[in-house]
């Protein structure tokens, strides 16, 4: 496939596990072909690009995070003549394919831990890893997984020594600082690259190096080896996209487009849970204030924003006072929490009201940014919060009512995951083939919601403006892009408002028309008087009909 530039700005990407999705030959886990299986219904979703989850050997105690070999792929999966498969069949259904590059850290079970631990101390080989005799280095690094490691260090009884963690103490950190490991990434990306992938996640990326009296996140010296990675990426692999991990603050976030030569994306991770908060709280001041907050990114970058992913509801970007109000109000059961966040599915943190998942993707599809879905949040799938660690947001893709919903043939005690089957969510309610039946069903609204986005490149390449709405519950932007402009209208109330807003520019003198709804309005004197139902949102252009269909005809989405 050709590699448009800045095609990823244009993207919307799917989230997907391949374990998740669809189970072909009937051992209780997904696998390429079933994925592969998939692919129509992805298509058909309006999404033109693929993020798959690592793939790759590993004893899967971080669900393939803690990988053991960098070359191969998980038995349970396939193998890479079915990654290739994948990606030929993405490819001709103009579909992308984005896959992981797991780099802070390896699985213990990592032939490079067990040469390290043999190797002489002081070794290359050794120092693969970062090791110390004193596990109070490095203090003022904070612990990521608060409800399962205590420390950044645990003791390696073979060696008699400490070796550093960000994550589990099942995932030893690399040693950047040694060349040589240095030297492994850069093998490992050509080795992917190859394959024909369309790009990569950085998994974790802010960690990868180590300096006394710092908090070891986001340093100087992590920015350089990305720099390194990325001009030989450009070199070897014109076109391929870095999407960086890195959930820090928004500056912070930012410095990893530095001048457009190191990521070309990184997750808004600030502005995700103030979409919740301000949802919550009917009160728009959140995202206004992390809005006003995030610095402008050179014109080659581009925020990824998503509502939800495989991970828990992350709140180590909102202060202790937000994140208390977050957890009280989004998980008041205990259960649903889990290290600092909530272990919930879109669906269920809206209590299952339609209209609120609606308005929640009403902002993600049109704030700036690229959006992402994670899988089953389409359909409005729930989630199973008694199971393990996040695997309640990892259970089974439901496609139909049948037994094990339509993902397995096997027997249901042998699933990788239980299907969700609690009253609200019973996977015979929450299907696709259930959805597909119904034209009022959340997956034909986002089907449609994702098409008319599609036909504006200001969506995903346009300035962002807010307004000046009268009242605190609305929310109200302005997106901006050669010619195509949109006034995004939200009321994140559940109660109907009155509200005016001030236009203040030319045109919009006539008539706009929600692209949503069709509804047209007319501003008086510049100012436009709406009454919003609750939780009710408008898409304003002031683009004609006629025009929009011109569009629709000419606009290709950056794939050739
Ligand atoms: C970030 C991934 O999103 C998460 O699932 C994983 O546990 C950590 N990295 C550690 O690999």
């Amino acid at each position: 496939m050709q590699r448009t530039i800045g095609w990823f700005k244009d993207a919307i990407i799917y989230q997907v596990h391949v374990k998740t999705y669809r189970d072909t030959n009937g051992d209780g886990i997904g696998d390429f072909a079933g994925l592969i299986s998939k692919l129509d219904y992805i298509r058909d979703l309006g999404v033109n690009t693929i993020w798959v989850m690592p793939f790759y050997p590993s004893p899967l105690r971080d669900d393939g995070y803690d990988i053991a070999d960098y070359y191969n792929i998980n038995k349970r999966y396939g193998d890479l003549n079915d990654l290739k498969e994948l990606i030929s069949q993405a490819h001709a259904r103009g579909l992308r394919i984005i896959t992981e590059l797991v780099i802070n850290h390896t699985s213990d079970q990592h032939p490079w831990f067990a040469r390290a631990k043999a190797a002489p101390p002081g070794s290359s080989h050794r120092n693969f890893y970062v090791w110390s005799d004193d596990p109070t280095r490095y203090k003022e690094v904070r612990i990521i997984f608060t409800d399962y490691e205590p420390s950044n260090w645990s003791k390696d009884e073979d060696t008699g020594m400490y070796y550093w963690h960000r994550f589990f103490s099942h995932q030893p950190d690399l040693n950047f600082d040694n060349p040589e490991v240095q030297t492994e990434i850069f093998k490992i990306l050509d080795y992917w690259a190859a394959m024909g992938v369309d790009g990569f996640r950085l998994d974790a990326i802010p960690y990868l190096f180590e300096r006394e009296g710092t908090s070891g996140e986001n340093l100087p010296e992590t920015h350089d080896f990305l720099k390194k990675l990325r001009t030989h990426m450009d070199k070897h692999h014109e076109g391929l996209l870095f999407l960086a991990e890195a959930n820090m603050w928004p500056e912070d976030s930012a410095s990893y487009f530095s001048d457009g030569d190191e990521c070309h994306m990184n997750y808004h991770f600030p502005l995700m849970p103030r979409l919740y908060l301000a949802l919550k709280k009917a009160d728009r001041t959140p995202i206004e204030y992390i809005m006003n907050r995030t610095p402008s990114i050179p014109d080659a970058c581009q925020w990824a924003i998503f509502l939800r992913c495989h991970d828990e509801l992350t709140l180590e970007m909102v202060t202790d006072e937000d994140r208390l109000y977050m957890r009280e109000n989004y998980a008041p059961d205990h259960r649903a929490r889990i290290n600092l966040g909530i272990r919930k599915r879109l669906a269920t943190l809206m209590d299952n009201d339609v209209r609120r998942i609606k308005l929640m993707n009403a902002m993600l599809f049109s704030m700036p940014g690229t959006p992402l879905i994670y899988y089953g949040d389409e359909i409005g799938m729930g989630d199973n919060i008694w199971l393990d660690d996040r695997d309640g947001l990892r259970t089974p893709m439901q496609w139909n009512g049948s037994k094990n919903a339509g993902f397995s043939e096997v027997e249901s005690e042998k699933l990788y995951l239980p299907v969700i089957v609690d009253e609200t969510y019973h996977y015979t309610k929450v299907n696709v083939e259930e959805s597909e039946l119904h034209a009022d069903s959340l997956l034909h609204w986002m089907r449609r919601i994702i098409h008319i986005r599609r036909q504006y490149h200001v969506f995903g390449r346009g300035s962002f403006t807010f307004t000046q709405a009268d009242h605190p519950s609305i929310l109200s932007y302005w997106r901006e892009y050669a010619g195509e402009r949109i006034l995004v209208v939200i009321n994140l109330s559940d109660m109907e408002q009155l509200t005016s807003i001030v236009l203040g520019k030319a045109g919009y003198q006539e008539a706009m028309e929600d692209l949503l709804s069709n509804d047209r309005v007319h501003p008086e004197d510049g100012t436009l008087n709406l009454r919003l139902a609750p939780y009710e949102f408008k898409w304003f252009s002031e683009i004609e009909v006629e025009r929009i269909e011109l569009l629709e005809d000419k606009l290709v989405m950056g794939v050739d």
